[in-house]
């Protein structure tokens, strides 16, 4: 599903962000990486959906080599995948209902199976009622939860989550986290970022903690790490 073999990346300025990451994640896990500002969560995450490539090693998402792959196939890979961000990224003239079918008509999707589609996530996150208001009408959760529809509304195989509770009060990122157990459990792969504690501790997944561009603990129903030393 997700395997990093021996991946170092180093950005252009010369920053060392990963040294020698081997990871794996099996099809249905639900993922938590946890560790300090700068550890290299958030770049794991960008080698997954192909934001960046590795300097060195190889990598293997949904059964393809994405180290080694032409630029014409990474729409097609893209597709295999939703990413959710901290800062929802919707289109801020666009509707609700337009923000998750726009995800659905970039990637050619013929016009009569987007309605049945979207209207199938908007309930899935229970937005119905709010489909015709634009972003700045609703709540940050809401904006949330609109972003992960669109996330999941081509059915991806995995989901990958940057601090999707990072900008939300406890209540609006309970209710996230809610729901992408229930996408877990419907068996879409999840891999998420966080810094929420509560959260970690509460949901008893597979906890892999990141430090200094290495992968330093990896614990089946585990536990937010306190008190990180560099
Ligand atoms: N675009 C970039 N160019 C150069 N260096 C970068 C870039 N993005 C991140 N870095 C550096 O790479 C290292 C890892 O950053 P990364 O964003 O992966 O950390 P993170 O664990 O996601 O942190 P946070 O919890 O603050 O989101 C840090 O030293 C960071 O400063
Ligand atoms: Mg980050």
């Amino acid at each position: 599903m997700i395997e990093f073999h021996s991946i170092c990346f180093t950005y252009p300025n010369g920053v060392q962000a990963l040294k020698d990451v081997d990871l794996y994640v099996e099809k249905g896990e639900f993922v938590f990486l946890v560790g300090s500002t700068g550890s290299g969560k958030s770049s794991i995450l960008k080698m997954i959906y192909r934001e960046i490539i590795p300097t060195s090693g190889d990598i293997y998402v949904n059964d393809r080599d994405i180290t080694d792959m032409k630029r014409s196939q990474v729409p097609e890979f893209r597709r295999t995948l939703g990413v959710v961000f901290q800062d929802f990224k919707l289109i801020p003239y666009k509707t609700v209902y337009e923000n998750i079918a726009y995800a659905l008509e970039v990637t050619g999707v013929k016009s009569k199976d987007i309605k049945p589609k979207v209207e199938k996530a908007l309930g899935l996150v229970n937005l119905a009622d709010k489909a015709k208001r634009f972003p700045h009408e609703i709540s940050g959760g809401e904006q949330q939860r609109t972003s992960i529809a669109r996330a999941i509304v081509g059915d991806p195989i995995i989901l990958v989550a940057d601090e999707p509770t990072g900008n939300l009060d406890p209540e609006s990122s309970w209710d996230i986290m809610e729901l992408l157990d229930k996408i877990n459990k419907n068996g879409t792969t999840i891999i998420m970022a966080t810094h929420n504690r509560d959260i970690v501790d509460v949901m008893k997944k597979r906890v892999i903690l990141v430090d200094n561009g290495q992968i330093v603990s990896d614990k089946e129903k585990g536990e937010y790490f306190p008190n990180l030393k560099k």
